[in-house]
């Protein structure tokens, strides 16, 4: 028994999301039905992607009025019918924006609090975060040794692991981030070999400076204009990764975004484009994927600076922290 508070969407968001989107509201729980568990949720995972499923029609389920909006999390079990997992078990899934999660055992996966803090889980480790940047580094784009890779939204949970990936892969890795810090953390910190400032620097001059014969890999977050900046500096051969397209998220994706005027240099420099969705990865190419982070985590070869926001009440301030860029690394809601 106890009192769960949850954020429920109060109409849909029109461009960034704002307080009067959502609503707190509380319950009194009851009983836990066999094969469920109670989880106290600790940290949410502020992912792009929520802001995409308050949209009507989304490629993720869509979240309905006056329903609880979706996010994935970590935190412990306090209430079990279910023999898999115990009272004070550590757990993540998706446990949606609320502070008392009731749900069936199977929908969360137990971890290992001992092996890294529970947060590591949502970043290093998380699906949203490391694993999407190994899929996309490795599996997809399959960077070798010596090519030259740009990331964008570099300084954020994927692009940061994304360049850190290609860098122990062996390739040269520039960043593309808004703001000298994050230009100073990528660099100085996650041994990134260069960073373009978007909001400051001419991106295509720029990369024509850091890349005088072209892009073999484009490991693209932010789409758009962007996107059609870094195509016409591809080199032969290339891969351009779509993982996301966050610049392009302030309303119904469904309905199309702004698209590469430059697609004809896939053709002329016998390059792919190719994207990916981390959800729709089988099971085994995810589990390694976190053995591999979990190995360069524990070696200190990788790391990932987390922005903790604080408070449920301020899940419209902390998404607003993602479409703003004022995140450095993974960026989380400790409820
Ligand atoms: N394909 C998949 O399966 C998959 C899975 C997870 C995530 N993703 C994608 O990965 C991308 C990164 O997600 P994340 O959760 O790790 O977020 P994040 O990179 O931690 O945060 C988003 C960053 O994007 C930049 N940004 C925001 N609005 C922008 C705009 N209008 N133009 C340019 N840059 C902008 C900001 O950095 P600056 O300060 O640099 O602007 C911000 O810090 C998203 O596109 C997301 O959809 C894909």
């Amino acid at each position: 028994m106890g009192t769960n508070r949850k954020v429920v969407l109060a109409r849909r968001p029109q461009g960034l999301p704002t307080d009067s989107d959502f609503r707190i509201e509380e319950e009194t729980v009851g009983e836990v039905a066999a094969g469920h568990v109670r989880v106290a949720v600790e940290h949410l995972s502020i992912d792009a992607f929520i802001r995409t499923v308050l949209e009507e029609s989304s490629y993720h389920p869509s979240v309905a009025i006056g329903e609880t909006v979706t996010a994935f999390g970590v935190g412990r079990v306090v209430e079990s019918q279910a023999p898999e997992l115990a009272v004070g078990d550590a757990v993540r899934g998706p446990v949606l924006a609320q502070t008392l999660a009731t749900l069936p055992a199977r929908y969360v996966e137990r971890v290992d609090a001992e092996r890294a803090p529970l947060t590591a889980y949502l970043g290093v480790l998380g699906l949203t975060s490391g694993v999407t940047a190994y899929v996309g580094i490795r599996d997809v784009a399959a960077v070798r040794p010596g090519e030259t890779v740009v990331v964008s939204g570099a300084a954020g949970g994927v692009g940061s692991m994304a360049g850190q990936i290609a860098r122990i892969d062996g390739a040269r890795v520039i960043g593309i981030a808004g703001g000298a810090h994050k230009a100073k953390h990528l660099v100085e910190e996650l041994g990134f070999d260069a960073v373009v400032d978007y909001k400051r620097e001419d991106v295509a001059a720029r990369l024509r400076e850091l890349a005088p014969e072209g892009i073999d890999v484009f490991f693209d977050n932010v789409g758009g204009e962007l996107l059609d900046v870094v195509l016409d500096q591809i080199r032969v051969g290339a891969r351009v990764v779509i993982c996301g397209a966050i610049s392009q998220y302030d309303g119904d994706v469904s309905k199309g975004v702004r698209g590469p005027a430059l697609y004809l240099r896939l053709a002329e420099r016998n390059a792919r484009m190719e994207g990916f969705a981390v959800n729709a990865c089988p099971p085994e190419q995810l589990a390694k994927a976190e053995a591999a982070l979990a190995g360069w985590l524990a070696r200190g070869e990788v790391r990932l600076h987390e922005h903790v926001e604080q408070g449920l009440e301020h899940f419209a301030d902390a998404l607003g922290v993602l479409f703003t860029g004022r995140n450095l690394g993974k960026l989380l809601l400790a409820v």
